[in-house]
């Protein structure tokens, strides 16, 4: 690809992110996500620090305005607006004490990208601004990661814990979809099954009306995910009060792998600005890259999430694998086994890698959301952790494939890792501002 190219492509994507900013944060997409993402916005503040540093900082300053006020970061926050009064019903932030006043939010949080997306913007400053913008950043940071740990790492095991899919970010992603078909049906759902009555709650859902439904997750996933809702809910997202009564928490393989990244870019933030981190926090931050070897499986030779109840591994293959690259915690030996996996033709090395799912797993399906289709922000991780171990040719190949798969199929939510082709939402904010990231490393 030419420079031109290269610019012409930049050109396009700007525009994407220009068409879905609301002010001082940015839409995922226009009609289908019409609310703030937590790490949406961190994804796309990583492309506008090369465009606009100050709408950069505000699009990741305007994600505290949701903070609540025991730390948690929520993984939405909504618009204000009669016509989405049902959004905010379904999630009644209102009833946990800890919510803000000010703003609708969900109850639940996503992936803490928060860090390395301050530290991204931090790069594009000069000292003495860096400084300054780590500081304004730096006690929400540590609030956040404190929360992390006490609410979702109850049993000090170094790993956290989520509660819903959702926040994972992957959202029915294959582990998690066994989780609940085993420990999260209620009964009236079991029975909508049987008798097929789930085609009712196409009129509730905003996402097949954008998008073809194959390429969404079925009625019925959506319903028992809703009734996973309906729980936390009813213990006002107590953490606490929500384990007593549930089997179903995940060790999550892709939350744990970022956090543990984004422990190590907040004590970067910490030490610039000379700042003590809690000893308690940095104690929680080592145990943390220890943690992550529980979730290693000898047998089969890669990590997988882990049932926080049962203990038990949850054998299924997916993106997630690979994402321990990106933790920076794992040996040279084992981060040369996943790179192995990566290349394997039958599973993540496909014509438009990598896929979500792999090829060879009976869940692999190229049309649907996160069980086969590959996604810009997975890649971004990976390709930060190819380049974390020195695989500096694999995560350059990488880089060059996604960019001539956006070339070729424009700016979607995710597509199709056979043939390329564009799915789910077209002119997908993290999808642009991602890709104007690699096309930025690949000039400098
Ligand atoms: C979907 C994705 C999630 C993302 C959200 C908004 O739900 O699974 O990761 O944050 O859309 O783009």
């Amino acid at each position: 690809m030419s420079d031109s190219q290269n610019k012409d492509l930049e050109k396009q994507l700007v525009e994407v992110l220009r068409q879905n900013d609301r002010g001082s944060w940015t839409v995922p997409a226009a009609d289908l996500y019409p609310h703030q993402w937590l790490w949406d916005s961190c994804f796309i503040a990583v492309g506008l620090r090369h465009i606009d540093i100050v709408r950069a900082q505000k699009e990741l300053t305007s994600l505290l305005r949701g903070q609540w006020s025991n730390g948690m970061l929520p993984n939405m926050i909504f618009v204000a607006g009669k016509e989405y009064s049902r959004d905010r019903e379904i999630w009644r932030s209102y009833l946990s004490p800890y919510s803000p006043n000010s703003v609708a939010t969900s109850g639940i949080t996503q992936p803490p990208m928060l860090a390395e997306a301050v530290m991204a913007v931090g790069e594009k400053l000069n000292k003495t601004e860096r400084r300054s913008w780590y500081r304004k950043m730096y006690q929400p940071l540590v609030r956040y990661h404190e929360w992390l740990y006490t609410e979702r790492d109850p049993h000090n095991e170094g790993l956290v814990i989520n509660l819903h899919p959702y926040e994972t970010g992957l959202d029915n992603s294959p582990p998690w979809i066994s989780e609940l078909r085993k420990h999260s049906m209620p009964w009236w759902l079991i029975g909508f099954e049987r008798l097929h009555l789930d085609g009712v709650v196409n009129m509730f859902r905003r996402d097949t009306r954008h998008v073809p439904p194959g390429q969404r997750m079925s009625n019925i996933e959506a319903l028992a995910y809703w009734a996973a809702l309906r729980r936390l809910r009813r213990k006002a997202y107590n953490s606490e009060a929500i384990l007593s009564r549930s089997l179903f928490a995940v060790q999550d393989l892709t939350f744990n792998s970022i956090l543990i990244r984004a422990n190590d870019c907040l004590s970067t933030i910490a030490a610039e600005i000379k700042a003590e981190l809690p000893e308690e926090l940095v104690t929680k931050f080592d145990n943390s890259r220890k943690a992550l070897d529980q979730l290693w499986d000898d047998q089969e030779g890669q990590y997988f999430s882990r049932s926080f109840v049962s203990h038990k591994l949850i054998e299924e293959e997916t993106i997630a694998t690979l994402m321990p690259l990106y933790s920076g915690a794992v040996t040279r030996e084992r981060a040369a086994r996943l790179v192995d996996i990566m290349k394997k033709r039958r599973r993540f090395s496909l014509s438009w890698p990598l896929p979500s799912v792999p090829l060879n797993s009976h869940h692999f399906d190229p049309y649907k959301y996160w069980q086969g289709p590959t996604w810009v922000n997975t890649n971004w991780l990976v390709i930060k952790g190819l380049e974390r171990y020195g695989y500096l040719e694999e995560a350059k190949a990488l880089k060059d494939r996604t960019i001539e798969l956006i070339e070729k199929s424009g700016p979607s939510e995710y597509f199709n890792p056979l043939s390329g082709e564009p799915e789910g939402a077209p002119n997908f904010s993290w999808t642009a501002a991602l890709t104007i990231d690699l096309l930025r490393q690949r000039n400098h």
